[in-house]
Protein backbone atom coordinates (compact mmCIF):
# COMPACT_ATOMS: atom_id res chain seq x y z
CA UNK A 1 0.00 0.00 0.00
CA UNK A 2 2.94 2.11 0.56
CA UNK A 3 4.27 1.81 -2.68
CA UNK A 4 0.75 2.49 -3.88
CA UNK A 5 1.00 6.08 -2.16
CA UNK A 6 4.54 6.70 -3.81
CA UNK A 7 3.14 5.77 -7.01
CA UNK A 8 1.01 8.50 -7.09
CA UNK A 9 3.09 11.14 -6.76
CA UNK A 10 5.33 9.78 -9.37
CA UNK A 11 2.52 9.11 -11.68
CA UNK A 12 1.54 12.74 -11.65
CA UNK A 13 5.06 14.44 -11.30
CA UNK A 14 5.43 12.08 -15.12
CA UNK A 15 2.08 13.09 -16.15
CA UNK A 16 0.98 15.65 -18.82
CA UNK A 17 1.23 19.34 -17.24
CA UNK A 18 -2.02 21.13 -18.75
CA UNK A 19 -2.21 24.51 -17.04
CA UNK A 20 -2.46 25.84 -13.36
CA UNK A 21 -4.37 26.87 -10.78
CA UNK A 22 -5.66 31.11 -11.79
CA UNK A 23 -7.80 33.23 -10.55
CA UNK A 24 -10.79 33.84 -9.51
CA UNK A 25 -11.19 30.25 -8.64
CA UNK A 26 -13.76 28.74 -5.77
CA UNK A 27 -14.38 25.08 -4.15
CA UNK A 28 -16.78 24.38 -6.67
CA UNK A 29 -15.43 26.12 -9.76
CA UNK A 30 -11.56 25.97 -10.37
CA UNK A 31 -9.68 28.57 -13.16
CA UNK A 32 -7.58 27.05 -15.14
CA UNK A 33 -4.78 28.73 -16.56
CA UNK A 34 -4.06 26.39 -19.82
CA UNK A 35 -0.11 26.37 -20.36
CA UNK A 36 1.07 27.31 -24.10
CA UNK A 37 2.06 23.59 -25.10
CA UNK A 38 -1.57 23.02 -24.00
CA UNK A 39 -2.75 25.30 -26.02
CA UNK A 40 -3.60 23.38 -28.71
CA UNK A 41 -5.31 20.35 -27.31
CA UNK A 42 -8.21 19.00 -26.84
CA UNK A 43 -9.19 20.28 -23.23
CA UNK A 44 -13.21 20.05 -22.64
CA UNK A 45 -14.46 16.95 -21.17
CA UNK A 46 -10.97 15.89 -20.13
CA UNK A 47 -10.23 14.42 -16.47
CA UNK A 48 -7.66 16.83 -14.42
CA UNK A 49 -6.25 16.04 -11.09
CA UNK A 50 -3.99 18.01 -8.74
CA UNK A 51 -2.32 17.80 -5.62
CA UNK A 52 -2.66 20.40 -2.93
CA UNK A 53 -2.15 20.15 1.10
CA UNK A 54 -5.00 20.70 3.15
CA UNK A 55 -5.13 20.32 7.17
CA UNK A 56 -1.28 19.13 6.92
CA UNK A 57 -2.20 16.21 4.45
CA UNK A 58 -1.96 15.44 0.91
CA UNK A 59 -5.01 15.63 -0.97
CA UNK A 60 -5.53 14.92 -4.73
CA UNK A 61 -8.83 16.76 -6.35
CA UNK A 62 -9.70 15.36 -9.87
CA UNK A 63 -12.33 17.07 -12.09
CA UNK A 64 -13.24 17.63 -15.46
CA UNK A 65 -12.80 20.75 -17.42
CA UNK A 66 -15.73 22.25 -18.44
CA UNK A 67 -14.51 24.97 -20.89
CA UNK A 68 -12.30 26.83 -22.23
CA UNK A 69 -12.16 31.08 -23.03
CA UNK A 70 -9.71 32.21 -25.06
CA UNK A 71 -8.78 36.15 -24.29
CA UNK A 72 -6.70 37.99 -25.73
CA UNK A 73 -6.46 42.07 -24.15
CA UNK A 74 -4.97 43.75 -27.00
CA UNK A 75 -7.28 42.05 -29.76
CA UNK A 76 -9.92 44.36 -27.26
CA UNK A 77 -8.32 47.30 -27.66
CA UNK A 78 -10.07 49.83 -30.43
CA UNK A 79 -6.37 50.94 -32.05
CA UNK A 80 -5.49 47.33 -32.00
CA UNK A 81 -8.98 46.57 -33.54
CA UNK A 82 -8.95 48.85 -36.58
CA UNK A 83 -4.98 47.81 -37.39
CA UNK A 84 -6.31 44.10 -36.96
CA UNK A 85 -8.90 45.15 -39.65
CA UNK A 86 -6.72 46.23 -41.87
CA UNK A 87 -4.23 43.96 -41.48
CA UNK A 88 -5.82 40.79 -40.52
CA UNK A 89 -3.36 40.49 -37.83
CA UNK A 90 -0.38 42.11 -35.79
CA UNK A 91 2.11 39.99 -35.70
CA UNK A 92 3.27 41.16 -32.25
CA UNK A 93 -0.08 40.76 -30.57
CA UNK A 94 -2.12 37.93 -32.65
CA UNK A 95 -1.77 34.53 -31.13
CA UNK A 96 1.39 35.50 -29.39
CA UNK A 97 -0.83 37.70 -26.50
CA UNK A 98 -3.22 34.57 -26.32
CA UNK A 99 -4.27 33.40 -23.06
CA UNK A 100 -6.58 30.35 -22.31
CA UNK A 101 -8.05 29.76 -19.31
CA UNK A 102 -10.37 26.91 -18.51
CA UNK A 103 -13.09 25.72 -16.11
CA UNK A 104 -12.52 23.00 -14.35
CA UNK A 105 -15.10 21.13 -11.91
CA UNK A 106 -14.05 19.31 -9.11
CA UNK A 107 -15.87 15.73 -8.91
CA UNK A 108 -14.27 13.87 -6.16
CA UNK A 109 -11.19 14.64 -4.25
CA UNK A 110 -9.28 12.08 -1.46
CA UNK A 111 -6.87 12.53 1.22
CA UNK A 112 -3.98 10.46 1.65
CA UNK A 113 -3.78 9.17 5.15
CA UNK A 114 -0.74 7.03 5.66
CA UNK A 115 -0.29 4.43 3.13
CA UNK A 116 -4.05 5.17 1.96
CA UNK A 117 -6.52 7.61 0.35
CA UNK A 118 -9.75 8.16 1.84
CA UNK A 119 -12.73 10.39 0.77
CA UNK A 120 -12.07 14.07 1.20
CA UNK A 121 -13.62 17.54 0.30
CA UNK A 122 -12.04 20.26 -1.15
CA UNK A 123 -12.29 22.35 1.77
CA UNK A 124 -10.25 25.27 0.65
CA UNK A 125 -8.64 27.02 -2.91
CA UNK A 126 -5.16 25.87 -3.48
CA UNK A 127 -2.96 28.38 -4.24
CA UNK A 128 -2.62 29.75 -7.91
CA UNK A 129 0.10 28.02 -9.78
CA UNK A 130 -0.68 24.73 -8.45
CA UNK A 131 0.09 21.99 -11.13
CA UNK A 132 -2.81 20.75 -13.18
CA UNK A 133 -2.07 17.46 -15.08
CA UNK A 134 -4.23 15.62 -17.48
CA UNK A 135 -4.98 12.05 -15.50
CA UNK A 136 -4.67 9.08 -17.55
CA UNK A 137 -6.04 4.91 -16.62
CA UNK A 138 -2.80 4.67 -14.63
CA UNK A 139 -3.29 7.64 -12.37
CA UNK A 140 -6.89 6.75 -12.06
CA UNK A 141 -6.05 3.22 -10.88
CA UNK A 142 -3.72 4.20 -8.86
CA UNK A 143 -6.04 6.23 -6.69
CA UNK A 144 -8.83 4.37 -6.72
CA UNK A 145 -7.13 1.07 -5.93
CA UNK A 146 -8.51 1.00 -2.20
CA UNK A 147 -11.88 0.86 -4.47
CA UNK A 148 -11.10 -1.47 -7.37
CA UNK A 149 -13.82 -4.36 -5.76
CA UNK A 150 -16.34 -1.76 -6.15
CA UNK A 151 -15.71 0.37 -9.42
CA UNK A 152 -17.56 -0.28 -12.43
CA UNK A 153 -17.04 1.26 -15.48
CA UNK A 154 -19.42 2.55 -18.22
CA UNK A 155 -17.59 3.86 -20.67
CA UNK A 156 -14.42 6.35 -21.12
CA UNK A 157 -14.79 9.96 -20.24
CA UNK A 158 -16.89 11.48 -23.15
CA UNK A 159 -14.56 11.90 -26.09
CA UNK A 160 -11.82 10.81 -24.78
CA UNK A 161 -9.36 7.73 -23.63
CA UNK A 162 -9.40 7.16 -19.85
CA UNK A 163 -12.45 4.91 -18.42
CA UNK A 164 -14.63 6.61 -16.75
CA UNK A 165 -14.84 5.03 -12.58
CA UNK A 166 -17.78 4.82 -11.50
CA UNK A 167 -19.58 3.63 -8.33
CA UNK A 168 -22.81 1.49 -8.35
CA UNK A 169 -23.93 1.00 -4.71
CA UNK A 170 -26.72 -1.10 -4.07
CA UNK A 171 -29.65 0.43 -1.54
CA UNK A 172 -28.77 -1.79 1.33
CA UNK A 173 -26.34 -0.73 4.19
CA UNK A 174 -22.92 -2.60 4.50
CA UNK A 175 -19.77 -1.01 3.32
CA UNK A 176 -21.24 -1.81 -0.91
CA UNK A 177 -24.57 -0.35 0.00
CA UNK A 178 -25.51 3.40 -0.13
CA UNK A 179 -27.88 2.90 2.44
CA UNK A 180 -30.52 5.08 0.53
CA UNK A 181 -32.00 4.37 -3.01
CA UNK A 182 -31.02 6.22 -6.22
CA UNK A 183 -33.63 7.04 -8.81
CA UNK A 184 -31.76 7.12 -12.36
CA UNK A 185 -33.16 8.20 -15.15
CA UNK A 186 -31.65 8.08 -19.21
CA UNK A 187 -32.71 10.43 -21.55
CA UNK A 188 -31.79 10.78 -25.17
CA UNK A 189 -33.38 11.01 -28.76
CA UNK A 190 -34.30 7.90 -30.58
CA UNK A 191 -30.72 5.44 -30.89
CA UNK A 192 -28.91 7.10 -28.89
CA UNK A 193 -27.87 4.67 -26.93
CA UNK A 194 -30.70 4.56 -23.49
CA UNK A 195 -31.26 0.57 -24.09
CA UNK A 196 -27.84 -0.57 -24.28
CA UNK A 197 -27.00 2.32 -21.11
CA UNK A 198 -29.76 0.69 -18.99
CA UNK A 199 -28.49 -2.64 -19.54
CA UNK A 200 -25.00 -1.70 -18.51
CA UNK A 201 -26.40 -0.16 -15.33
CA UNK A 202 -28.20 -3.05 -14.85
CA UNK A 203 -25.37 -5.34 -14.94
CA UNK A 204 -23.79 -3.06 -11.88
CA UNK A 205 -26.57 -3.68 -10.18
CA UNK A 206 -26.71 -7.27 -10.98
CA UNK A 207 -23.46 -7.84 -9.16
CA UNK A 208 -25.34 -7.77 -5.56
CA UNK A 209 -26.84 -11.26 -4.99
CA UNK A 210 -29.40 -9.26 -1.76
CA UNK A 211 -30.62 -6.65 -4.61
CA UNK A 212 -33.85 -7.91 -6.11
CA UNK A 213 -34.45 -6.22 -9.63
CA UNK A 214 -36.85 -6.00 -11.56
CA UNK A 215 -37.67 -4.88 -15.31
CA UNK A 216 -40.88 -4.22 -17.01
CA UNK A 217 -40.21 -4.67 -20.44
CA UNK A 218 -42.91 -3.22 -23.02
CA UNK A 219 -41.23 -4.03 -25.71
CA UNK A 220 -39.53 -7.17 -24.74
CA UNK A 221 -36.11 -6.08 -25.39
CA UNK A 222 -34.62 -6.94 -22.04
CA UNK A 223 -35.85 -10.60 -22.52
CA UNK A 224 -34.69 -11.20 -25.41
CA UNK A 225 -31.29 -10.63 -24.06
CA UNK A 226 -31.57 -12.36 -21.41
CA UNK A 227 -33.28 -15.20 -23.60
CA UNK A 228 -30.11 -14.98 -25.25
CA UNK A 229 -31.37 -13.37 -28.28
CA UNK A 230 -29.22 -9.48 -28.41
CA UNK A 231 -30.51 -7.20 -30.35
CA UNK A 232 -29.04 -4.24 -31.70
CA UNK A 233 -25.25 -3.70 -33.17
CA UNK A 234 -23.81 -3.42 -29.55
CA UNK A 235 -24.13 -7.17 -28.81
CA UNK A 236 -23.85 -6.57 -25.08
CA UNK A 237 -23.62 -10.30 -23.67
CA UNK A 238 -26.23 -10.21 -20.79
CA UNK A 239 -26.39 -13.99 -20.09
CA UNK A 240 -22.70 -15.02 -19.83
CA UNK A 241 -22.51 -11.68 -17.27
CA UNK A 242 -25.23 -12.76 -15.59
CA UNK A 243 -24.53 -16.35 -15.37
CA UNK A 244 -20.81 -15.41 -14.26
CA UNK A 245 -22.20 -12.95 -11.59
CA UNK A 246 -24.11 -15.90 -10.64
CA UNK A 247 -27.64 -13.59 -10.37
CA UNK A 248 -30.11 -15.98 -11.09
CA UNK A 249 -32.66 -14.36 -13.56
CA UNK A 250 -36.27 -15.10 -14.64
CA UNK A 251 -37.87 -13.99 -17.46
CA UNK A 252 -41.70 -14.14 -17.55
CA UNK A 253 -44.10 -13.09 -20.18
CA UNK A 254 -47.97 -11.51 -19.93
CA UNK A 255 -48.93 -15.54 -19.83
CA UNK A 256 -46.97 -16.46 -17.16
CA UNK A 257 -49.26 -13.40 -15.05
CA UNK A 258 -52.70 -14.31 -13.38
CA UNK A 259 -54.53 -10.84 -12.90
CA UNK A 260 -56.11 -10.38 -9.35
CA UNK A 261 -58.09 -7.39 -8.79
CA UNK A 262 -61.89 -7.19 -9.35
CA UNK A 263 -61.26 -3.39 -10.43
CA UNK A 264 -58.68 -4.48 -12.81
CA UNK A 265 -60.94 -6.62 -14.63
CA UNK A 266 -63.79 -3.99 -14.38
CA UNK A 267 -61.14 -1.73 -16.17
CA UNK A 268 -60.10 -4.13 -19.01
CA UNK A 269 -63.13 -4.99 -19.84
CA UNK A 270 -64.12 -1.61 -20.48
CA UNK A 271 -61.51 -1.10 -23.05
CA UNK A 272 -62.75 -4.59 -24.76
CA UNK A 273 -64.92 -4.75 -27.23
CA UNK A 274 -67.52 -5.70 -24.74
CA UNK A 275 -69.34 -3.15 -24.52
CA UNK A 276 -68.44 -1.48 -27.89
CA UNK A 277 -70.75 -4.88 -29.34
CA UNK A 278 -73.73 -4.31 -27.11
CA UNK A 279 -73.53 -0.34 -28.81
CA UNK A 280 -72.31 1.30 -25.31
CA UNK A 281 -69.38 3.77 -26.42
CA UNK A 282 -66.57 4.23 -24.45
CA UNK A 283 -67.72 6.64 -21.84
CA UNK A 284 -68.91 7.31 -18.27
CA UNK A 285 -71.86 4.50 -19.09
CA UNK A 286 -69.41 2.50 -20.24
CA UNK A 287 -67.59 2.88 -17.40
CA UNK A 288 -70.82 2.75 -14.55
CA UNK A 289 -71.77 -0.38 -16.70
CA UNK A 290 -68.27 -2.46 -16.13
CA UNK A 291 -68.08 -1.69 -12.36
CA UNK A 292 -71.19 -2.27 -11.65
CA UNK A 293 -71.41 -6.06 -13.70
CA UNK A 294 -67.65 -6.29 -11.69
CA UNK A 295 -69.70 -5.72 -7.99
CA UNK A 296 -72.60 -7.70 -9.21
CA UNK A 297 -70.61 -10.81 -9.85
CA UNK A 298 -68.19 -10.19 -7.05
CA UNK A 299 -71.80 -9.90 -4.59
CA UNK A 300 -72.68 -13.15 -6.52
CA UNK A 301 -69.30 -15.34 -4.92
CA UNK A 302 -68.21 -15.11 -8.46
CA UNK A 303 -64.83 -15.47 -8.09
CA UNK A 304 -61.66 -14.19 -10.51
CA UNK A 305 -60.56 -17.17 -11.11
CA UNK A 306 -63.51 -18.80 -12.45
CA UNK A 307 -64.86 -15.43 -14.56
CA UNK A 308 -64.32 -17.23 -17.52
CA UNK A 309 -66.39 -20.42 -17.06
CA UNK A 310 -69.74 -20.79 -19.08
CA UNK A 311 -71.27 -20.24 -15.82
CA UNK A 312 -70.30 -16.98 -14.85
CA UNK A 313 -70.77 -15.62 -18.06
CA UNK A 314 -74.53 -16.96 -17.96
CA UNK A 315 -74.75 -14.77 -14.70
CA UNK A 316 -73.13 -11.97 -16.01
CA UNK A 317 -75.39 -12.36 -19.19
CA UNK A 318 -78.48 -12.41 -16.68
CA UNK A 319 -77.33 -9.42 -14.86
CA UNK A 320 -76.82 -7.45 -17.89
CA UNK A 321 -80.32 -8.07 -18.70
CA UNK A 322 -82.39 -6.69 -15.48
CA UNK A 323 -83.34 -3.60 -15.80
CA UNK A 324 -82.29 -2.55 -11.83
CA UNK A 325 -78.75 -2.77 -13.29
CA UNK A 326 -79.54 -1.48 -16.52
CA UNK A 327 -81.12 1.86 -14.81
CA UNK A 328 -77.36 2.14 -13.07
CA UNK A 329 -75.57 2.96 -16.50
CA UNK A 330 -78.51 4.37 -18.50
CA UNK A 331 -80.98 6.23 -16.64
CA UNK A 332 -83.27 7.07 -19.22
CA UNK A 333 -85.77 5.10 -21.19
CA UNK A 334 -84.57 5.46 -24.68
CA UNK A 335 -81.45 4.80 -23.85
CA UNK A 336 -82.20 1.37 -21.81
CA UNK A 337 -84.72 0.38 -24.63
CA UNK A 338 -82.14 0.97 -27.00
CA UNK A 339 -79.50 -1.14 -25.16
CA UNK A 340 -82.49 -4.16 -24.58
CA UNK A 341 -82.72 -4.42 -27.82
CA UNK A 342 -79.16 -4.65 -28.64
CA UNK A 343 -79.17 -7.21 -26.20
CA UNK A 344 -81.79 -9.23 -26.75
CA UNK A 345 -80.62 -9.69 -30.32
CA UNK A 346 -76.89 -10.62 -29.40
CA UNK A 347 -75.83 -14.21 -29.60
CA UNK A 348 -74.95 -14.69 -25.87
CA UNK A 349 -72.57 -17.88 -27.55
CA UNK A 350 -71.03 -15.34 -29.70
CA UNK A 351 -69.97 -12.71 -26.90
CA UNK A 352 -68.94 -15.41 -24.56
CA UNK A 353 -65.95 -16.87 -27.01
CA UNK A 354 -65.64 -13.59 -28.90
CA UNK A 355 -65.48 -11.54 -26.17
CA UNK A 356 -65.78 -12.68 -22.65
CA UNK A 357 -63.17 -14.92 -22.67
CA UNK A 358 -60.18 -12.99 -24.04
CA UNK A 359 -60.90 -10.61 -21.12
CA UNK A 360 -60.93 -12.84 -18.39
CA UNK A 361 -58.42 -15.23 -19.51
CA UNK A 362 -55.85 -12.83 -17.52
CA UNK A 363 -57.45 -13.97 -14.38
CA UNK A 364 -57.31 -17.51 -14.70
CA UNK A 365 -55.23 -19.23 -12.08
CA UNK A 366 -55.13 -22.49 -14.21
CA UNK A 367 -53.15 -21.53 -16.51
CA UNK A 368 -49.81 -24.00 -16.97
CA UNK A 369 -46.72 -21.41 -14.83
CA UNK A 370 -48.86 -19.25 -14.42
CA UNK A 371 -48.82 -16.72 -11.06
CA UNK A 372 -50.50 -14.07 -9.57
CA UNK A 373 -49.27 -10.70 -9.31
CA UNK A 374 -48.75 -10.86 -5.74
CA UNK A 375 -46.75 -14.40 -5.46
CA UNK A 376 -44.34 -13.29 -8.42
CA UNK A 377 -43.51 -10.06 -6.26
CA UNK A 378 -42.89 -12.32 -3.36
CA UNK A 379 -40.50 -14.57 -5.33
CA UNK A 380 -38.75 -10.88 -6.54
CA UNK A 381 -38.61 -9.75 -2.76
CA UNK A 382 -38.00 -12.08 -0.78
CA UNK A 383 -35.01 -13.13 -0.08
CA UNK A 384 -34.18 -17.13 -0.68
CA UNK A 385 -33.40 -18.59 3.07
CA UNK A 386 -29.67 -19.49 3.13
CA UNK A 387 -27.77 -17.61 0.41
CA UNK A 388 -29.93 -14.13 1.07
CA UNK A 389 -30.04 -13.72 -2.97
CA UNK A 390 -32.92 -12.21 -5.07
CA UNK A 391 -33.71 -12.40 -8.47
CA UNK A 392 -33.23 -10.32 -11.79
CA UNK A 393 -36.52 -10.51 -12.92
CA UNK A 394 -37.76 -9.46 -16.46
CA UNK A 395 -41.70 -9.28 -17.33
CA UNK A 396 -41.95 -9.01 -21.15
CA UNK A 397 -45.26 -6.79 -21.72
CA UNK A 398 -44.57 -7.11 -24.97
CA UNK A 399 -47.46 -7.34 -27.46
CA UNK A 400 -45.65 -10.00 -29.66
CA UNK A 401 -45.78 -12.43 -26.49
CA UNK A 402 -49.49 -11.48 -25.61
CA UNK A 403 -49.99 -13.05 -29.31
CA UNK A 404 -47.50 -15.90 -29.15
CA UNK A 405 -49.33 -17.16 -25.84
CA UNK A 406 -52.83 -16.49 -27.36
CA UNK A 407 -52.63 -16.62 -31.21
CA UNK A 408 -54.42 -13.17 -32.17
CA UNK A 409 -57.41 -13.02 -30.73
CA UNK A 410 -59.13 -11.66 -33.60
CA UNK A 411 -58.48 -14.28 -35.97
CA UNK A 412 -59.28 -16.87 -33.36
CA UNK A 413 -62.13 -19.41 -34.99
CA UNK A 414 -65.35 -19.22 -32.74
CA UNK A 415 -66.40 -22.22 -31.38
CA UNK A 416 -69.63 -22.58 -29.15
CA UNK A 417 -70.22 -25.42 -26.44
CA UNK A 418 -67.24 -26.83 -24.75
CA UNK A 419 -66.21 -23.64 -22.77
CA UNK A 420 -63.24 -25.31 -20.90
CA UNK A 421 -61.17 -25.91 -23.90
CA UNK A 422 -57.61 -25.42 -22.32
CA UNK A 423 -55.42 -25.63 -25.15
CA UNK A 424 -57.48 -22.57 -26.60
CA UNK A 425 -56.46 -20.00 -24.51
CA UNK A 426 -57.68 -16.56 -25.92
CA UNK A 427 -56.35 -13.11 -24.18
CA UNK A 428 -56.82 -9.66 -24.75
CA UNK A 429 -54.01 -7.76 -24.61
CA UNK A 430 -52.82 -3.86 -26.08
CA UNK A 431 -51.69 -0.95 -24.68
CA UNK A 432 -53.71 0.31 -22.25
CA UNK A 433 -54.06 -3.32 -20.49
CA UNK A 434 -50.51 -3.02 -20.80
CA UNK A 435 -50.50 0.21 -18.66
CA UNK A 436 -53.13 -1.12 -16.33
CA UNK A 437 -50.67 -4.38 -15.37
CA UNK A 438 -47.69 -1.85 -14.85
CA UNK A 439 -49.87 0.10 -12.85
CA UNK A 440 -50.62 -3.68 -10.83
CA UNK A 441 -47.29 -4.16 -10.21
CA UNK A 442 -46.06 -1.21 -9.49
CA UNK A 443 -48.87 -0.82 -6.59
CA UNK A 444 -47.72 -4.49 -5.41
CA UNK A 445 -44.13 -3.03 -5.36
CA UNK A 446 -45.44 0.27 -3.51
CA UNK A 447 -47.19 -1.66 -0.75
CA UNK A 448 -44.18 -3.60 -0.09
CA UNK A 449 -41.87 -0.66 0.06
CA UNK A 450 -44.71 0.40 2.61
CA UNK A 451 -44.33 -2.68 5.07
CA UNK A 452 -41.10 -2.72 4.98
CA UNK A 453 -40.16 0.71 5.82
CA UNK A 454 -42.45 0.67 8.78
CA UNK A 455 -40.59 -2.26 9.90
CA UNK A 456 -37.29 0.13 9.42
CA UNK A 457 -36.17 -2.57 6.27
CA UNK A 458 -35.20 -1.64 2.98
CA UNK A 459 -36.65 -3.35 -0.29
CA UNK A 460 -33.24 -2.74 -1.61
CA UNK A 461 -34.87 -3.46 -5.03
CA UNK A 462 -34.21 -1.56 -8.65
CA UNK A 463 -37.18 -1.18 -10.91
N1 LIG B 1 -21.86 2.06 -26.49
C1 LIG B 1 -22.22 1.62 -27.68
N2 LIG B 1 -21.32 1.26 -28.58
C2 LIG B 1 -21.70 0.82 -29.81
N3 LIG B 1 -22.96 0.71 -30.21
C3 LIG B 1 -23.92 1.06 -29.35
C4 LIG B 1 -23.60 1.53 -28.04
N4 LIG B 1 -24.76 1.82 -27.40
C5 LIG B 1 -25.74 1.53 -28.28
N5 LIG B 1 -25.25 1.06 -29.44
C6 LIG B 1 -26.05 0.64 -30.63
O1 LIG B 1 -26.80 1.74 -31.08
C7 LIG B 1 -28.12 1.34 -31.45
C8 LIG B 1 -29.15 2.08 -30.64
O2 LIG B 1 -28.98 1.79 -29.25
P1 LIG B 1 -30.18 1.65 -28.24
O3 LIG B 1 -31.16 0.67 -28.76
O4 LIG B 1 -29.60 1.41 -26.91
O5 LIG B 1 -30.76 3.11 -28.35
P2 LIG B 1 -32.06 3.72 -27.65
O6 LIG B 1 -31.68 5.09 -27.22
O7 LIG B 1 -32.56 2.78 -26.61
O8 LIG B 1 -33.06 3.77 -28.87
P3 LIG B 1 -34.65 3.86 -28.80
O9 LIG B 1 -34.98 5.28 -28.46
O10 LIG B 1 -35.04 3.49 -30.21
O11 LIG B 1 -35.13 2.87 -27.78
C9 LIG B 1 -28.17 -0.17 -31.24
O12 LIG B 1 -27.90 -0.82 -32.45
C10 LIG B 1 -27.09 -0.40 -30.24
O13 LIG B 1 -26.62 -1.73 -30.30
MG1 LIG C 1 -34.40 1.76 -26.35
Amino acid sequence: MLEQAADIDRLIDEAERIGVVGSPSSTSELALDVLASAADKKLVGEFGLFRFRQDGKNHYALGQITEVKLRNVWHEDPTMRSLIRQRGRVDAVSERQDTHQGEMTVSAVFARDGSNYRPSILGTVPATGTPICLVDDRVLDALLAPYRNQLFYLGRVYGSTPKLPLWFKHFGHGPDGAGEAYHLGIFGKTGSGKSVLAKMILLAYARYPQMAMLVLDPQGEFAKDLRGEPTGEFRLPMNDVLRRLGKPTKVLSVRDLVLDRWELFAQILYESPFFEQLSVPKGENRELACQTLADRLRRAKVHLRDLHTRDAFDKAWQLLGEEQIQKVFYRSESSRARFQSMYEEADPDQFYNAYWRPVTWLFREDRKDAQKVDSLLYQLLVPKEKEGTRPLMVIDLSEEQARKASGDVSSLPLFGGNADVQDQPTMLWNETIQALVVKRLLEGIRSAAEAAYKESRSLNTVV
